[in-house]
């Protein structure tokens, strides 16, 4: 059984990640974590063990993994790529040196390590086309940057202290509890609260430009399966490809006229963010985490735009 600290607790992840990870262990056995709180993550915040942690704060984050005897780190605190674009300095602060924090804390108590990698470790120069596991990664956001330096970090403190280190690659999240803190993909969730609410959606990523993108459910699986995998199998660890899905916000759009037959979409692209979205894959090929750890998504985009209206209706009303 699995004594977990979640750094990052309250965001898009972290607030589902945390309510998951406690059905699967047991409530006392997560310990959830942030650097802020606000009045709406009282419920989150009540519902079990929680820590006030900033990452850049190594001797914070050792108390807490003595205190609860923590042997598993998920690492959700980060900065996102449109953000990271206004603030590459906080970016680096967080991503980086919160993640260095993390892997040394792991390695002088003896934690194991998740840490997302996302699409955003590709750059313009990678095959965008079924991008394949192992290929030119040069990204140009300092989001992307960090990711590409996280990866290569995680494997370092394997390699050479072995502290056991999992991560995967993901793609633009959809979710309906909390809201995305400032990414490239968030088009995807803001357009479902605005076909309920307006029935239309101004789009800031332009028609045609296509990412890979996954339902929050599926996202939950994939870290918590990475996790109890048998390491003898994983030949990757820290950078998994995994898709769920692949479309543009046409495809989007149509697929929530199925249940909003009246939906408009319009267009007002925001050159940061399509220049950041042009930078990345189409579609990744995920093989390798499909055979190294039995990944395989639930959702395809209509099953989750009928999930995500259904239930976004109900936290809407
Ligand atoms: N969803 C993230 C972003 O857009 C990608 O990892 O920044």
């Amino acid at each position: 059984m699995k004594k977990v600290l979640i750094t990052g607790a309250l965001g898009q992840i972290g607030s589902e990640l945390t309510v998951k990870m406690r059905e699967v262990y047991g409530t006392n056995n997560v310990v959830a974590s942030g650097r802020r709180i606000k009045e709406e993550h009282r419920q989150l915040i009540e519902s079990g063990p929680f820590e006030i942690i900033n990452i850049n704060d190594i001797n914070a984050l050792g108390e807490a993994v003595d205190k609860y005897k923590i042997d598993a780190i998920v690492n959700l605190a980060a900065i996102l790529s449109a953000v990271g674009e206004k603030h590459p300095d906080q970016c680096w602060q967080i991503n980086m040196n919160g993640l260095y924090n993390v892997l040394e804390v792991a390695k002088e108590k003896g934690c194991m390590v998740f840490t997302p990698s996302s699409i955003a470790a590709f750059g313009p120069s990678t095959p965008p086309d079924k991008t394949p596991q192992d290929t030119i990664q040069r990204p140009t956001s300092m989001y992307g940057v960090t990711k590409v330096a996280g990866e290569l970090l995680c494997d370092y403190y394997f390699k050479r202290f072995g502290v056991d280190t999992r991560g995967v690659r993901f793609p633009g999240l959809i979710s309906y509890e909390t809201l995305p803190g400032g990414g490239t993909t968030d088009y995807a969730v803001h357009i479902y609260y605005e076909a309920l609410k307006n029935k239309k959606y101004t789009s800031f990523i332009a028609k045609g430009t296509y990412m890979d993108m996954m339902y929050m459910p599926d996202a939950l699986d994939a870290i918590i399966n990475l996790m109890e995998a048998d390491p003898s199998k994983l030949i990757h660890r820290n950078a998994f490809n995994v898709s769920a899905m692949s479309f543009d916000p046409e495809m989007l759009a149509e697929s929530i006229r199925k249940f909003i037959p009246e939906f408009e979409l319009h267009y007002k692209v925001d050159p940061v963010r399509q220049g950041i979205a042009e930078s990345w894959p189409n579609s990744l090929d995920d093989t390798a985490a499909r055979e190294q750890w039995g990944w395989n998504p639930k959702y395809t985009l209509d099953a989750m735009t009928e999930d995500m209206l259904e239930k976004l209706k109900r936290k809407l009303s």
